[in-house]
């Protein structure tokens, strides 16, 4: 880990090189900087490759109202792009006019996770789709009926035997090209990567004193680790809700209310926040880390009371807002009927 994180920072310290200034000459930074450079490309696994097209079909199954019993919900309706791909409310609100307990989480920068859900209970992000697709307070709908009223569209038909020669239509090959469609869904270049890359301008003191004390001092890096700001592993972080969490899926104590990691990507854009929705403001989460939340045996030894000066509060904040990346608006597919 560390031998690569030397080996990036000599890279980008070439690439100041080569266009024309000076290197800078604190190192320690630039290490720090090298870790949360953005990936040049999206991963696909070998099971469900890219293409063009494939995204194009997971896109317009997104976005269609087929995929829900009353013809009432789509994907979007709780991953609204323009709400970060979240919704906007603590709970998300379900198909039959019920809130869940747990807030709707982005879908962002999820071709690098490894489990998917709040507590990880789905470990690809082909049988992700199923959850909500089945969920009785969601689409509630069978993917098999899904399937029925897919084939009676001829374009899908047309489409889908095009994407995928062998099978058609079938409950996979929808949950791959939705899967597809969500990999493509890159959150854009933030002021923070344009300073990464060598832009000193580009985002704030405070903002960039905001960082060194998110890597030193203020912990927030040994759990929102790495390009997406997260570890993809799960902790609890000492908040109220009763909801037990990774333990619902491994039945294990030390992962009584564990959560997965949220990347913090566009964070500013997706209030209110953790898995609950508990919190509507950035400075409530700062807040939150100062005191440790509640101690109990499941909490984080990562998690600890941490005295911050109003400055390093304000620094952490102007931080976190200098992540809201370029992202640009998504046109709605044309559905065939
Ligand atoms: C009624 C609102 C609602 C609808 C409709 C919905 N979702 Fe979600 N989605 C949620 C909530 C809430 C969670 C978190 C649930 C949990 O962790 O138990 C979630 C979690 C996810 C995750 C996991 C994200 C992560 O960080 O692990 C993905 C991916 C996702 N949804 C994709 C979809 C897709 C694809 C569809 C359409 C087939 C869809 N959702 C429909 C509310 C919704
Ligand atoms: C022990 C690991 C750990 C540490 C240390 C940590 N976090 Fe978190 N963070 C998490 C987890 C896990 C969640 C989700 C918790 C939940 O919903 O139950 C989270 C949630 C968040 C959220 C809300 C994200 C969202 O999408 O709702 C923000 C913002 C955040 N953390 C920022 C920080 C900052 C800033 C620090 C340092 C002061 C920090 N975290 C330290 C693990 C950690």
């Amino acid at each position: 880990m560390s031998y690569i994180a030397t080996f990036r920072a000599v890279l980008t310290a070439s690439v100041l090189l080569s266009s024309g200034q000076v290197a800078a000459a604190d190192t320690s930074i630039d290490s720090l900087k090298a870790q949360y450079q953005r990936p040049e490309s999206i991963p696909f696994p070998a099971d469900n490759l890219y293409s063009a097209e494939k995204a194009q079909l997971g896109k317009m199954l997104f976005f269609d109202q087929r995929l829900s019993k009353n013809f009432n919900m789509t994907c979007a309706t709780c991953h609204n792009p323009s709400l970060g791909w979240e919704d906007g409310v603590p709970g998300a609100f379900g198909g039959q006019g019920k809130f869940l307990d747990r807030h709707s989480p982005t879908i962002l920068n999820m071709a690098w996770g490894d489990s998917f859900f709040w507590d990880g209970r789905s470990e690809t992000l082909e049988e992700q789709v199923r959850g909500p697709v089945e969920s009785a307070n969601e689409m509630n709908i069978s993917m098999a009926e899904v399937v029925e009223r897919l084939s009676k569209v001829q374009a899908y038909q047309d489409m889908f035997r095009r994407v995928f020669p062998d099978s058609g239509i079938s409950s996979n090959s929808v949950m791959k090209a939705i899967a597809t469609y969500e990999r493509t869904l890159v959150s854009g270049t933030a002021p923070f990567d344009r300073w990464v890359t060598g832009d000193e301008q580009a985002i704030t003191e405070s903002a960039k004193r905001g960082f060194e004390f998110f890597n030193n001092g203020a912990g927030c890096s040994d759990c929102h680790s790495g390009w997406n700001f997260s570890d993809n592993k799960f902790y609890d972080i000492g908040l109220a809700s009763t909801d037990e969490g990774r333990k619902t899926v491994t039945g294990n104590d030390k992962d009584l209310k564990a959560f997965k990691t949220p990347g913090l990507r566009n964070i500013q854009q997706r209030a209110p926040y953790m898995h609950d929705g508990s919190m509507t403001t950035l400075d409530q989460v700062i807040v939150h880390y100062i005191a440790g939340g509640i101690p109990r045996a499941s909490r984080s030894d990562k998690i600890k009371v941490r005295p911050m000066t109003a400055q390093q509060m304000q620094d952490l904040r102007s931080f976190l807002e200098s992540l809201t990346g370029d992202d640009q608006p998504v046109s709605l597919p044309i559905l065939p009927f």
